[in-house]
């Protein structure tokens, strides 16, 4: 078994040895998440002295081009990213020798990923283990592990190890997932395939496991009995940006839903594992998402942001973002009631919603306790009393709050609501991360923990499948940029009695 330096990590990716070495193949070398996450990552790694003198980088596209071309192409973009407070790699300057690290090992080939040749040209170039980044457009995925495995790449020999990283979108809906999924199980073993949802790369998903598993606190209460129901949001201030030929096809829905927002649920309601072992972890993840019910159209509310002020500044409206069908009905929102048939879960709903230029940025999930089971309070001047809320923020802030009910000094038996809250930065220095260096380390030490199996994958799907079959005829409801999503999306909880947090983050 591969030694884990530690699953549950308190900074970026921060194990004690240098992965084993390796060549690290990148199929889009000239790619947006090549220079903007890939590059920092291992720059980042680097850093930490994670990464083993035997090292190297062939960087595969279709460009022009040649180690040096490519060696100065990426340091620019790295300094350019490390200037840009936007960016997810931001800093005071470039440490010389961790990127030198990296910038020296940078070898480039071009190539057609459709042509067996490529193949045949990086079999000449790789020697020993090798982990192959699809880093490229989803349609390339299955060509490129074809490619591979037709080469003879995919083989392990004695000692050596191939594994292959692929990135979202892993298909378009159930039967094109199981399509992909067939189609690359027959060039290798499915320990070799590492499917990556970035969710898993942040540190504040890893720890809900932390959370929920190291405090015998919590257990008992983290079920039917005692918790009402889960808020899911993933809210956001961006819009489609230059997205737009991806979006259309894909909406928030496809883009969101089956993947991280199903890892956010699966840590939240997974039963224990026996170990952390990634089999064993991925077991109950799988399990979790598998009794997710198939969603009925009814249980579900799309939207699509008008023109409106976010963030301060007037935006337009999806449909005149470039790229974009001036009709469209694509979503860029989608709210959704779960139910998770299991003895844990039955009979709480799972509230679900995602956006794109919203009124603030919150990912977040928020356990709703069970109200006091009798009104103590009647006979004074109380509030309603709300339920206990936890939120578990995974962005904007890093943190874990508790909303709960106490009584307001004085003479009355008010009560008032109050929250205490953790931050991660208060605890824990801040490590340089943009949210890749744990996948790769993770991938090149063989830890697939934090990747997605074939079947958590499939189950993602299978959940959303029912609605995706009935998205033409679907209407979408609009919304203004910089709101809280449609009001037919506030009317979907009202109908149970229930009301969403508000984005804010300020105690409800
Ligand atoms: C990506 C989606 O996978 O995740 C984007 O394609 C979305 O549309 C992004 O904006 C959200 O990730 P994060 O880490 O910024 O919350």
């Amino acid at each position: 078994m591969p030694e884990r330096i530690t699953s549950l990590k308190d900074g970026a990716a921060c194990g004690t040895k240098p992965a084993p070495p390796c060549t690290l193949v990148i199929f889009g070398a000239g790619g947006d998440l090549t220079k903007r996450l890939l590059m920092p990552s291992l720059y980042n790694l680097a850093g930490a002295g994670l990464l083993p003198e035997g090292f190297s980088i062939l960087g595969v596209d279709h460009g022009e081009g040649s180690d040096q071309t490519l060696r100065d192409g990426l340091t620019k973009t790295m300094e350019e990213f490390s200037k840009d407070p936007t960016s997810e790699f931001h800093a005071a300057s470039i440490d010389p020798k961790s990127w030198g690290f990296v910038r020296d090992r940078l070898h480039y080939l071009k190539g057609d990923f459709e042509k067996p040749e490529t193949f045949q040209a990086v079999k000449d170039k790789v020697k020993g283990s090798a982990v192959f980044y699809c880093a490229v457009a989803a349609r390339f995925f299955g060509t490129i592990v074809d490619g591979l495995g037709q080469a003879g790449l995919l083989k392990q020999e004695e000692g050596t190890f191939r594994r292959v990283v692929i990135e979202k979108p892993f298909g378009s809906d159930l039967a094109s997932a199981q399509d992909l999924n067939a189609r690359i199980l027959k060039q290798g073993d499915e320990s070799q395939f590492y499917r990556i949802d970035h969710f898993l790369g942040k540190d504040t998903v890893q720890s809900i496991m932390a959370f929920r598993f190291a405090n015998g606190l919590l257990e008992p209460v983290w079920r039917r009995e005692y918790i009402d129901s889960i808020q899911i949001t993933a809210a956001e201030t961006v819009g489609v940006e230059e997205r737009g030929g991806f979006y259309e096809p894909t909406g928030a829905l496809r883009d969101m839903v089956p993947n991280h927002m199903f890892q956010l649920l699966c840590m939240v309601g997974m039963e224990p594992p026996n170990s952390f072992d990634a089999e064993a972890v991925r077991t109950e993840k799988a399990k979790l998402a598998q009794a997710v019910q198939p969603i009925p159209p009814e249980d579900a509310v799309r939207g699509q942001y008008t023109a409106g002020t976010c963030e301060g500044r007037q935006v337009p409206g999806y449909r005149d973002e470039p790229h974009v069908d001036k009709s469209s009905v694509t979503e860029t929102y989608i709210a959704l009631k779960l139910h998770i048939e299991n003895w844990r879960w039955a009979g709480v709903p799972f509230y679900i919603r995602t956006g794109k230029r919203m009124t603030g940025r919150r990912t977040e999930i928020a356990v709703l306790f069970k109200p006091a089971p009798y009104k103590l309070f009647e006979d004074t001047p109380t509030d309603d009393l709300r339920p206990t809320v936890m939120r578990i923020t995974i962005d904007p802030e890093h943190g874990i709050g508790t909303e709960y009910n106490v009584k307001v000094p004085g003479p009355e038996m008010k009560i008032g609501r109050v929250s205490t809250s953790f931050r991660y930065n208060d605890f824990f220095a801040d490590t340089p991360n943009v949210g890749y260096e744990t996948l790769l380390y993770d991938c090149m030490i063989g830890d697939a923990t934090l990747f997605q199996r074939a079947d958590n994958i499939e189950a993602g799907w299978a959940a959303v499948d029912p609605l995706l079959k009935g998205w033409p005829q679907a209407d979408v409801a609009f919304y203004p940029a910089g709101s809280a999503g449609p009001k037919e999306a506030d009317e979907l909880l009202a109908r149970d009695g229930r009301h969403w947090l508000g984005i804010d983050g300020k105690t409800d």
